[in-house]
C-alpha cells in the first residue's frame, strides 16, 4: 500500500500543535489540499512555526467550541477527510483548568462530529484521543480497544468522554448511512521534534540541557509506551485510506502504540536522551504519591488490532525514536532549516513504513 491523498480535501484541527503540524506537513507532501482549524501557536520554536506550516494550508484560527463558526468553515472548505486533533492536551493543565479541558475535549469534539454529520461531503473522520482513555488498572498487559474506558485526571476523563461521543455518533448516524467512516485513535506517549509544551518530558529535558541545568524528573519510574510522532500519524493516514475504501469495516477504535521494546520507564528515556545530547544530568524530583496529582504509573497499549487488520506496525526502535527526536532539536539549536529537516525525517520514515508494509503479507 502507498498513501494516496493527492488532491483530496483534508481538514486538520489542531494543526498549530505538535502532532497537527507534523500531520499537515506529511499530508502536504502527499499532495492533499489542507485546511486547518486551531488556536494561535503557543511557541515560536514549535513545529508549526519552525516548519512554516501556515503557508502549506488554509490556516484558520478558530475556537472549536463555537459550533456556528466551525460549521461555516466546513461549508467553505468542503472537507472529504477530517483529522480532529485539537484539544487541551496536557494532564497537569487539566487539573488547573478542568472545565476548559472538558469544554474543548468533549463539547469541542461534539461540535466537530456534528459538523461532519450535517455536512454530507465528509467521508472519513478520525478523532484523536489517547491511551489515557482506558480505566487504568496498573496492569502489566496492554489495554485493548475492548477494555473499559475511564480516567481519573480531567484530561483522561475528557478523552474517555470523547470516546463515548464517537461511539454514539457512529452507532446513531454514521454506521447507519454506511457512507462515512468514523474512527477514534488512541496513541501512546508521542515524542519528536518541535514539541515545546510545558511539563512534557522531552521538551523539559531539552530546555534544561540547553540552559545547562539538571533535568528535574517527576516520575522516573513511570512506564510509558514511547513512540516517534510519525508512528501514530502513519497509522492515522493508513486508517484514513482504508476507510475511504471501506468505511464500515475500518470504523471503530484503534490503538497505535510501540512494540514491547518501546515500553520503558521515564528514567531510561532521560538517560538515553542525555547520552545523545552529549552532556547533562538529571535529578530525581519524585515527590511521592501523596504530594502530587495522580498520574498513572504503568500504561501500555495492545496493538494487535492495528497489526492484524490494518497491517500497520511500529517501525522505529526505541533508540531510533529518541535519535530522530534529539537530532531534530540539535538541528534547531544549530539554526538549520527545520522545514527541510522535517521533510527529510518524514521521507526517511515513510520508506521504512512502506518496506515493512510490503513484507507484512500474513493477513493480506
Ligand atoms: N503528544 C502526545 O504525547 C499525545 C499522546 C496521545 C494523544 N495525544 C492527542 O493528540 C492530539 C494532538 O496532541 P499535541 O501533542 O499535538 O497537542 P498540542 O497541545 O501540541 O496541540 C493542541 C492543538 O489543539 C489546538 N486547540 C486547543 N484548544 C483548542 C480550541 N478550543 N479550539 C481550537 N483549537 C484548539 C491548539 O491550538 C493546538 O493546535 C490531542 O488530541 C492530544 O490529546 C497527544
Amino acid at each position: 500500500m502507498k498513501f494516496d491523498f493527492q488532491g483530496r480535501k483534508v481538514l486538520v484541527t489542531g494543526h498549530t500543535g505538535f502532532k497537527g503540524a507534523w500531520l499537515t506537513l506529511w499530508l502536504k507532501l502527499l499532495g492533499a489540499d489542507i485546511s486547518g482549524i486551531a488556536l494561535e501557536p503557543t511557541d515560536e520554536s514549535g513545529a508549526f512555526c519552525a516548519m512554516g506550516i501556515s503557508s502549506l494550508c488554509e490556516d484558520i484560527r478558530q475556537d472549536i467550541n463555537d459550533f456556528d463558526k466551525v460549521f461555516s468553515i466546513f461549508e467553505k472548505q468542503k472537507p472529504e477527510i477530517v483529522f480532529h486533533l485539537a484539544a487541551q492536551s496536557l494532564v497537569l493543565q487539566s487539573y488547573d483548568q478542568p472545565l476548559e479541558t472538558f469544554q474543548t475535549n468533549v463539547i469541542g469534539t461534539a461540535n466537530i462530529l456534528e459538523a461532519c454529520r450535517r455536512f454530507k461531503s465528509v467521508k472519513v473522520i478520525i478523532i484523536v484521543t489517547t491511551d489515557k482513555c482506558y480505566e487504568n488498572k496498573e496492569w502489566v498487559f496492554g489495554y485493548r480497544e475492548i477494555d473499559r474506558l475511564g480516567g481519573i485526571d480531567p484530561y483522561s476523563g475528557s478523552k474517555a468522554a470523547a470516546e463515548m461521543l464517537v461511539k454514539s455518533y457512529l452507532e446513531s448516524f454514521f454506521s447507519v448511512n454506511n457512507k462515512t467512516g468514523l474512527a477514534s485513535v488512541r496513541a501512546g506517549n508521542v515524542i519528536g521534534g518541535g514539541d515545546w509544551a510545558e511539563n512534557r518530558i522531552v521538551p523539559d529535558c531539552i530546555r534544561a540541557l540547553k540552559a545547562g541545568k539538571a533535568i528535574e524528573v517527576r516520575n522516573p519510574s513511570s512506564v510509558r509506551p514511547w513512540q516517534h510522532v510519525l508512528e501514530p500519524l502513519g497509522g492515522y493516514l493508513m486508517l484514513a485510506q482504508k476507510m475511504l475504501e471501506n468505511p464500515k469495516r475500518f470504523s471503530g477504535s484503534w490503538n497505535f502504540g510501540p512494540g514491547y521494546e518501546g515500553i520503558r520507564n521515564v528514567k531510561d528515556l532521560v538517560r538515553y536522551l542525555i547520552n545523545l545530547w552529549g552532556e547533562g544530568e538529571w535529578e530525581n524530583k519524585d515527590l511521592g504519591k501523596k504530594n502530587k496529582p495522580h498520574e498513572a504509573a504503568l500504561l501500555t497499549l495492545d496493538i494487535s488490532k492495528a497489526r492484524n487488520l490494518l497491517l500497520w506496525q511500529p517501525v522505529y526502535s526505541f533508540h531510533k525514536t529518541v535519535d530522530a527526536t534529539v537530532s531534530w532539536y540539535k538541528s534547531q539549536s544549530l539554526g538549520e532549516n527545520m522545514k527541510i529537516k522535517s521533510i527529510k525525517q518524514i521521507e526517511d520514515y515513510q520508506k521504512f513504513l512502506y518496506s515493512q508494509y510490503s513484507l507484512n503479507t500474513y493477513f493480506q
